[in-house]
């Protein structure tokens, strides 16, 4: 017996030393590293070592466990599942054993309500196994559907995520790439060839870069393996590890207090002029907690966690520097996916809203702006976490109502003095109300001036929306913080009933 255990563990350590050699050659890291750096120190159990489809296969290090390594560790001391997949044995392609330990993974940590952690690099289905292996990725990805807003997953892709091996990370929470070392297709460069007749490398096709700024793929993208994984960690950290469990509090917290009066000078006056609008969520949340979320995507809606009074809170943030802050396709898309997490894991919600309406134009249109921005309403009339909005500059039309605004359900809706709530902005609505008298106007640019004028006084300023009681109150930005920790912390007993159903059907 002694001389089995032995012999196994030799088996280990000669397979780790030839990964290394052969892992390391490329850049990349072996699987059992990759999970020494996730886990807290020596806290990674392995399951199902030697579990395997060839016989005797338990006397080499060939086929060590069908080419990935599943278990149990910790994280910050929270109880997390992982798999790694090797590439060292057969380019940690998935066979029927293989996608088995994974699958029995995710159904524990679904049982035991504990989040899991994907560490990939595979070519896809295992070829030699056929259908098997294409059953063993059904089963796979079907847990992760049923995993979907119970327990956190979350991918990370270290190395090629070939065919199959795309759509568990697609239905996972979160998907971390790597830069030039990691690349995600359905199908490769050479079926790209064979059928399109296109030369494309695997980095143009599929590289950290194009999904996490084109496709939207990857949320998070990191020069290296470590990087990757300790993001990891910290994500974590964030989140509790089912939908049952309370949010992780950090006790001790800090804030910017200093530069809450410079929050009255931030915003431009002259509402064309941009400015950086995670300078103000960093005032605004407990010092350096942002964690931005797909920040290479979308760039002119900004989402991410942060903490405030070290309670996790979801942002949702127009960014003006970019587009003007507009709401184009990519940006509802993202927003509605960030608030779908944050609902389904009891994460309250704060939207900072300075938006000049939705991208106009042609390509917006055709590409179906209309099915999209409804996903961002949806997700935001969908959500029953607390919800709390400030407006502040511009906050016009559709994008008004979809910013979760008071009768989408916002909790509590407050405005700067900056703030300019209408239809539309003025310039485009004198155009239109007041064509006639600009027309036989003696001095039309003068005329427009005053009307402008007359418009924001009269119909685009937060006092008008707060008496007829669309906001609740119109603040001084330098009190906005502990207005939003008195607001939030109302808000900790909110319940919402919503009538029964299977489930809505949001717009795909
Ligand atoms: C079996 C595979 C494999 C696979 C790679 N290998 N992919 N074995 N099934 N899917 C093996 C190789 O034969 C090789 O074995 C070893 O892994 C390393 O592969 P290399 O090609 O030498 O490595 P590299 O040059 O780094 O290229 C990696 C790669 C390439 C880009 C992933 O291997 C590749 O294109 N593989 C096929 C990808 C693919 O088309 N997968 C889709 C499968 S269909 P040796 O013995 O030589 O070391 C699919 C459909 C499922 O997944 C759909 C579900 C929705």
């Amino acid at each position: 017996m002694e001389e089995t255990f032995n012999t196994r563990k030799q088996i280990l350590q000669e397979h780790e030393k030839k990964a290394q050699h052969k892992q390391h050659l490329k850049g990349k890291l072996t699987a059992r590293e990759r999970l020494s750096i996730l886990f807290d120190d020596g806290t990674f159990e392995e399951m199902a070592t030697f579990n395997s489809p060839y016989e005797g296969v338990s006397k080499s290090s060939e086929m060590y466990g069908d080419g990935v390594i599943v278990g149990q560790g910790f994280v910050q001391g929270k109880s997390v599942f992982a798999f790694a997949q090797d590439f060292t044995v057969q380019g940690g392609s998935l066979g029927k054993i293989h996608g088995e330990k994974i699958a029995k993974i995710q159904e524990m940590a679904l049982k035991l309500g504990s989040p899991v952690v994907g560490l990939l690099d595979s070519g896809g289905a295992r070829i030699q196994e056929g259908v098997q292996s294409l059953s063993a990725y059904a089963r796979i990805f079907r847990n992760n559907v049923r995993s979907s807003g119970v327990i956190p997953q979350i991918s990370v892709i270290l190395g090629p995520a070939a065919g199959g091996a795309v759509y568990s990370p697609a239905l996972t929470d979160f998907v971390f790439m790597t830069n030039k070392t990691s690349f995600m297709f359905l199908t490769g460069p050479d079926v790209v060839k064979e059928v399109l007749n296109e030369d494309v490398t695997l980095e143009s096709l599929g590289g950290g870069q194009v999904h996490a700024e084109k496709s939207g793929v990857a949320q998070f993208l990191y020069d290296d393996e470590e990087h990757a994984i300790l993001a990891v960690r910290k994500l974590l950290s964030y989140l509790p590890s089912n939908n049952y469990e309370s949010l992780p509090v950090v006790k001790n917290f800090e804030f910017f207090q200093s530069k809450q009066e410079m929050l009255n000078k931030l915003v431009p006056e002259d509402s064309n002029q941009p400015y950086e609008i995670k300078d103000i969520i960093d005032i605004l949340m407990d010092k350096d907690s942002f964690f931005e979320v797909h920040e290479n995507f979308a760039k002119n809606l900004v989402v991410g966690l942060a903490r405030l009074e070290g309670k996790t809170i979801g942002v949702v943030a127009n960014q003006p520097k970019v587009l003007a802050g507009t709401l184009d396709i990519d940006a509802s898309v993202k927003g509605a996916r960030f608030v779908r997490f944050c609902d389904s894991y009891n994460i309250p919600l704060l939207i900072l809203e300075d938006v000049p309406g939705f991208l106009p134009g042609v390509n917006q249109e055709h590409n179906g702006v209309i099915r999209h921005g409804a996903k961002l309403l949806y997700a935001f009339c969908d959500a029953t976490v607390p919800k709390v909005t400030v407006i502040l500059r511009k906050s016009y039309g559709g994008a008004y109502i979809v910013m979760s605004s008071k009768n989408t359900g916002g909790d509590f809706n407050l405005a700067w003095p900056s703030a300019a709530i209408a239809v539309m902005g003025p310039e485009g609505a004198v155009k239109i109300v007041n064509r006639r008298e600009l027309a036989d106007a003696e001095d039309p640019v003068a005329l427009k001036a005053e009307l402008v004028k007359k418009y924001r006084d009269e119909i685009a300023n937060p006092f008008i929306a707060e008496e007829k009681g669309l906001i609740d109150e119109v603040i001084n930005p330098s009190e906005t913080r502990s207005k939003l920790v008195r607001a939030f912390q109302i808000l900790s007993t909110k319940q919402l009933y919503r009538p029964s159903r299977k489930h809505g059907n949001i717009p795909l």
